[in-house]
């Protein structure tokens, strides 16, 4: 048995406009790193944690990849110490599924070290634990799918859990824009209305069945016609200072559309070529630096392998 691995996980856009908590896909950058050792001495121990991580518990029952590795153990029986660094290579509350990545990463990692008795499916409730942490009670499975299983997925149930992966079209890509402000999930869980009219429920419906159906088909067209959420984007794009104008910007500069990236504030914008996702990129851009918040943008196809073992 190695003594160590090293393994990235990626970071995730969910929701995807109008499939709240049902809809996600994984990106290329950025992601999280962890580093895994096995040792003598039973227990998972967090012996370093860095990046925008700092803020995080070491102590593994309160923190998501603890606490995700710490059930993967005990489902194993394994008698052996777990040791884990986590190098967080992205920002806390951006919208793109930290928490999921170290998770995974974590899960994943002890997985590959013992030569991968669990598959990639079977790993998801391990890594969902951590979810639970964070936003209590029954997790969103959205970010840890995604990031788990690489491609696009659709999580059509939670309990019991049922994901599947399908097909994206070769020449789609994403443009991210992660504005430097923090925005906590479940706050922005707790603002959302509970309850919705049943003529938006099927305008609803029907765009994510028309997004899924663009995917599949490689129909951009369609794919930009059922980008539209008139239910959870409205309330939480009020979060996000100069939202509709990165929109528009998005939009005018040839993207097929644009929305908040999970719980935000990081906005995306799908494209047909790395040219005009760039183009959007830098337009989306300057509207942020007109109001003065710094922020970051990442260009990536849909990642279709998930986490990798990098040493
Ligand atoms: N689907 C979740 C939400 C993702 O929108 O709250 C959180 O990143």
């Amino acid at each position: 048995m190695k003594k160590e691995i090293k393994v990235f996980a990626p970071a995730s856009v969910t929701n995807v406009s109008c499939g709240f908590d049902v809809l996600g896909f994984a990106i290329d950058w950025p992601g999280d790193e962890v580093i895994l050792r096995i040792k003598e001495k039973p227990g998972v121990k967090i012996s370093k944690i860095t990046g925008d991580g700092g803020r995080l518990p070491l102590d593994s029952s309160r923190n998501t990849a603890g606490v995700s590795l710490m059930s993967f153990v005990e489902h194993l029986g394994f008698n052996k110490g777990v040791e884990i660094e986590i190098h967080k290579k992205m920002a806390l509350g951006s919208g793109l599924g930290s928490s999921a990545a170290s998770a995974v990463a974590s899960v994943f990692a002890l997985n590959e070290m013992l030569d991968s008795p669990l598959s990639r499916k079977e790993l998801l409730p391990f890594a969902l634990e951590g979810e639970k942490l964070t936003c209590g009670g029954t997790p969103h499975a959205d970010n840890v799918s995604a990031c788990l299983m690489g491609g696009f997925i659709i999580v059509r149930s939670v309990s019991p859990l049922d994901v599947i992966n399908i097909k994206t079209p070769a020449n789609l890509f994403c443009t991210i824009l992660h504005p430097h402000i923090e925005i906590n999930t479940a706050d922005t869980r707790k603002i959302l209305r509970k309850q919705v009219l049943l003529s938006e429920a099927v305008k609803q419906w029907a765009n994510v069945a028309g997004l899924v159906a663009g995917l599949t088909s490689g129909d951009y067209e369609l794919i930009g016609r059922s980008l539209h959420d008139g239910i959870v984007e409205p309330v939480r794009s009020i979060l996000i200072p100069g939202f509709d104008d990165i929109k528009e910007a998005a939009i005018k500069a040839g993207a097929l559309g644009c929305s908040i990236s999970g719980s935000g504030p990081s906005i995306f914008a799908f494209s047909t070529s790395r040219k005009i996702a760039e183009k959007a990129g830098t337009e989306m851009k300057k509207i942020l630096t007109g109001i003065e918040i710094a922020g970051d943008i990442y260009i990536s196809k849909i990642n279709k392998v998930g986490p990798r073992v990098i040493k």
